[in-house]
């Protein structure tokens, strides 16, 4: 199945090979200790990015440009320290500072507004919360120990802590959805979902990768199955994609059990979150609910055999720093799929970071 919008998804790797080349390049082209600062200054453009989406700059230019005044009374932010945040971001293609003296959205700028179709506010502001930074800032010591730092930071693992932290987890479950929104079309152009009556998606969030997955595939019923306080969240996503009918929601523990008698099981960025005797519990569970013909459908950032940069190995160790938790080779997930009772039968490459794994019954 492909579609019109996807490129070819071997271009996308070639683009990514030449990109990789010209940022080696880029890095030669200074003295390496400047080439390290920029490097090191990557927290800062963060940092300064996410108090962007935070202050909701983005949302307020996209009504139109605005003078540093006029946008400076309508945040109720300093003027002269929004001047200098917006002379930073600018120099980083983050806004635009027209000749008129107004300040408008770019291309860039305009993935912060929480309305667009590809929304990383949700994204920045996660990573950039206090509580988010306050774990980063443990990484050595999870390097040191090779245990997250989570647990022993708040007392209680991940899910738990963002269970009693209402706000947090609302960011959380936005950059989810953002994330689920920039990879969503991929999936979809990469494989064939119109074959299954009905398509379970384990850890689901708030729907946004089934309601796309059922409107490609317009026969077919989705469930929507993720812990009880987050998927009362998705029935506004789930009205806004015109599926709420065709899914039925589902809310509990996989470490409990699944829903029974799906066609497909997805796991989106799901067997990530977890060490190894977690996800083959969880897989085992997906086993025990499953038909016997039913397909496992594995999304993830697939750790390839290469040594240049792949988003996948930075998620790897936010896992490691949030949840104990790793990215993995096609390999290592073979190995858990097969652990739970089913066989890897082919890894699908996506135009995105992610692959889908997918796996049968034994
Ligand atoms: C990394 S997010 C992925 C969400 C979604 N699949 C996506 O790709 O956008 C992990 C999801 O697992 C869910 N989750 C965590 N623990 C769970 C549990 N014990 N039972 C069911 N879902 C759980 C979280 O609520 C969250 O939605």
């Amino acid at each position: 199945m492909t579609s019109t919008k996807t490129p070819p998804t071997k271009l996308v790797r070639a683009v990514e090979r030449v990109r990789h080349h010209l940022s080696r390049i880029n890095q030669r082209a200074v003295p390496p200790a400047a080439a390290m600062m920029e490097l090191i200054m990557g927290a800062w453009i963060a940092q300064l990015i996410s108090a962007a989406a935070e202050l909701g700059i983005a949302d307020e230019l996209a009504g139109g440009p605005a003078t540093g005044e006029e946008l400076s009374r309508r945040l109720n932010v300093d003027q002269d320290a929004l001047r200098r945040m917006l002379r930073a971001l600018i120099g980083i293609g983050v806004f635009r500072h027209r000749s008129d003296g107004r300040y408008e959205l770019t291309a860039l700028a305009e993935t912060l507004r929480t309305d667009s179709p590809v929304s990383m506010a949700g994204m920045a502001r996660w990573v950039g919360s206090a509580q988010h930074r306050e774990h980063w800032s443990h990484v050595a010591d999870a390097i040191r120990t090779g245990s997250a730092v989570v647990p022993a930071l708040r007392g209680k693992p991940i899910f738990d802590y963002l269970a009693d932290e209402p706000a947090l987890a609302g960011l959380f479950n936005q950059a989810m959805t953002g994330l689920s929104e920039s990879s969503v079309s991929a999936v979809v152009a990469a494989y064939d979902f119109s074959r299954f009556a009905t398509i379970a998606d384990v850890g689901g969030g708030h729907g946004r990768l089934l309601a796309a997955i059922l409107e490609s595939a317009p026969q077919a019923r989705g469930v929507l199955f993720d812990l009880p306080e987050v998927v009362a969240g998705a029935p506004v996503l789930l009205r806004r994609h015109g599926v709420e009918h065709r899914i039925r929601i589902d809310p509990g523990s996989f470490f409990e059990s699944v829903p029974e008698g799906a066609d497909a099981y997805v796991l989106k960025h799901i067997i990530h979150d977890w060490p190894d005797d977690d996800a083959v519990r969880i897989l085992q569970n997906v086993r025990s609910a499953a038909r016997r013909d039913a397909r496992v459908l594995l999304i993830e950032f697939v750790i390839p055999d290469h040594d240049r940069n792949f988003h996948g190995k930075w998620v790897d160790i936010e896992m490691l720093v949030v949840a104990n938790a790793r990215e993995r080779t096609a390999a290592e997930y073979g190995q858990l799929l097969d652990k739970a009772g089913f066989r890897l039968t082919r890894v699908v490459d996506t135009v995105g970071p992610i692959s889908i794994l997918e796996a049968v019954a034994v």
